[in-house]
């Protein structure tokens, strides 16, 4: 395994552009930008309501990005059709709801299997390596293996949460590094994100087999004060 890769989610650079309805700050941009100043990959989640990433934006990344793309997305026959049209180089399957502020958890394997096997069975075809956002324990991983999935993302959120409040979170942590454990066994490979910072991103990068984090919008906030490219800096000293 080599080094841990460390992918930017942009989505909150199309949030404060939608904020004014104009067309500043470019999403393509901070994404040309990142990879300029260390990002391994590029993430953008285009939310069935386009809430921040536009189907444009899409286009016009994969367009110039020169490193991975990683478009997150609902399961649904309409994401489904746009990723085998615009053939980013993972897709990561997330559960969505409407009202939610995010992705609030991870993905019902069950309810969903048979649709999430036809996605990633038509994606694999496409050589387009699929992910799915999951909760970190035994049976999910187990699901996500027999659907076919070539990785997994373990939903961070609720560790972040308790690492953020100054609360116990070693039961979580031990969910996370079984999960993460049983995965590798499995030949899965492993993604984590969602709600991290840099204390966070020290504490899970304790966790050996973690080959990716995404993170998105502590990123984009830090960045206000120290910038993007410093940003990056620091977390890949974190993960490396
Ligand atoms: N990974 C997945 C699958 C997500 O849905 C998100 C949030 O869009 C992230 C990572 C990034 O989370 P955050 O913006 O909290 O860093």
């Amino acid at each position: 395994m080599g080094k841990t890769r460390l992918g930017i989610n942009i989505d909150h650079v199309a949030t404060v552009r939608n904020a004014r309805g104009e067309n500043y700050p470019s999403p393509l941009r901070a994404a040309l930008f990142s990879k300029k100043h260390g990002a391994d990959s590029i993430t953008i989640h285009l939310r069935e309501d386009r809430r921040h990433i536009v189907d444009q934006d899409l286009v016009e990344i994969k367009k110039k990005l020169k490193i991975p793309l990683n478009l997150e997305m609902a399961p649904t026959k309409q994401m489904l059709k746009i990723a085998l049209k615009y053939k980013p180089e993972y897709v990561c399957i997330v559960p969505e709801k409407r009202k939610e502020v995010t992705t609030e958890g991870g993905l019902n394997l069950k309810k969903n299997s048979n649709f999430l096997k036809k996605i990633i069975y038509k994606l694999k075809r496409k050589k387009i390596r699929t992910s799915l956002f999951i909760e970190p324990n035994l049976k999910s991983v187990l699901d996500a293996s027999k659907l076919g999935a070539d990785c997994i993302e373990i939903h961070t959120g609720k560790i972040c949460n308790l690492i953020n409040k100054g609360q116990k979170y070693s039961k979580e942590f031990t969910k996370i590094s079984r999960s993460v454990n049983f995965a590798n066994d499995l030949g899965i490979e492993v993604h984590a994100g969602h709600g991290i910072n840099f204390q966070s991103a020290k504490i899970l990068s304790k966790i050996k087999g973690i080959e990716e984090f995404n993170i998105g919008h502590f990123i984009i906030g830090e960045s206000i004060f120290i910038g993007i490219k410093n940003c990056i800096k620091k977390f890949k000293k974190i993960i490396k």
